[in-house]
């Protein structure tokens, strides 16, 4: 049974500032997308990755996937995303042939993730796990609050126990199955999350949560852009 990988790249990183896609911008002189399908494509488990291009993307995806190297066992796709991630993930599901048993959701904005982070997720499904997440600790302490105007005070309602915790990355791993029975559900129920295994949680499902990795983190901002350009150089070195 394959495994194949997941890529949504559709957004356009509104927070990045202006510019081009987020996905087609340069990291170490490469597009972050190259170096998230290469994340993915190190894994000796995924045979088949799935990039989800901007709308009208595709083509120029296209050919940068044609421009870049990437290992020859890795069979590739590109499919024009939609208008928020979800719908791009559920667009990137429809894609999948019929032998794909088990899926990987990665973020084209975490380019840098160890492949040993891929393997330990892939692994935790394969033992039977139909959804599986990396994660770390917080360094920060959370508090829920009572969102307010801009610029204005806003009321802590509560603080949960930072040590139960923990902040999620991707790639997340799941039975195909069930990852397509939750976005089929919240396309009826109308219900969104803010990520894939969210969606499984609704299900009923249980999520499990693996050890993720710092370098896995997420290019959101400007200076996470200054941090993976240091990582980069760091493994170069
Ligand atoms: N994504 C997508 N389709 C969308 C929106 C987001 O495929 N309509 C993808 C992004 O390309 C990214 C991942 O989902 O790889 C995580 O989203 P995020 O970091 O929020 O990226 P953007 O939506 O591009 O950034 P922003 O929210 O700042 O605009
Ligand atoms: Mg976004």
């Amino acid at each position: 049974s394959r495994t194949a990988a997941v890529i949504p790249a559709a957004g356009r990183g509104v927070r990045l500032g202006p510019g081009a896609p987020k996905a087609l911008r340069a990291l170490g002189g490469t597009p972050m997308l190259v170096h998230a399908v290469r994340a993915m494509a190190a894994s000796r488990q995924v045979s088949l990755v799935v990039i989800v291009a901007p709308p009208d993307g595709a083509p120029e995806v296209r050919n940068l996937l044609d421009e870049h190297a990437l290992p020859e066992r890795t069979e590739f796709l590109v499919v024009p995303g939609g208008g928020t991630r979800q719908e791009s993930v559920k667009l990137g599901l429809d894609a999948l042939p019929a032998d794909i048993r088990a899926v990987l959701v990665h973020d084209a904005a975490r380019p840098l993730v160890p492949v040993d982070t891929v393997d330990a997720v892939v692994e935790a499904v394969r033992d039977g796990a139909p959804a599986v997440v990396p994660a770390l600790p917080l360094a920060d302490t959370v508090k829920e609050v009572e969102p307010g105007a801009p610029g204005e005070p806003e009321p802590v309602l509560s603080t949960p126990v930072r040590s139960r915790l923990r902040a999620v990355q991707t790639p997340q791993g799941f039975d195909r199955d069930t990852l397509v029975r939750a976005h089929e559900r919240v396309a009826v129920s109308g219900e969104g999350a803010t990520d894939d295994a969210g969606l499984v949680e609704q299900l009923g499902v249980p999520v499990v949560v693996v050890p993720g990795h710092e370098e896995a983190f997420k290019v959101t901002r400007p200076l996470d852009l200054v941090l993976a350009e240091a990582v980069l150089a760091r493994r170069r070195a």
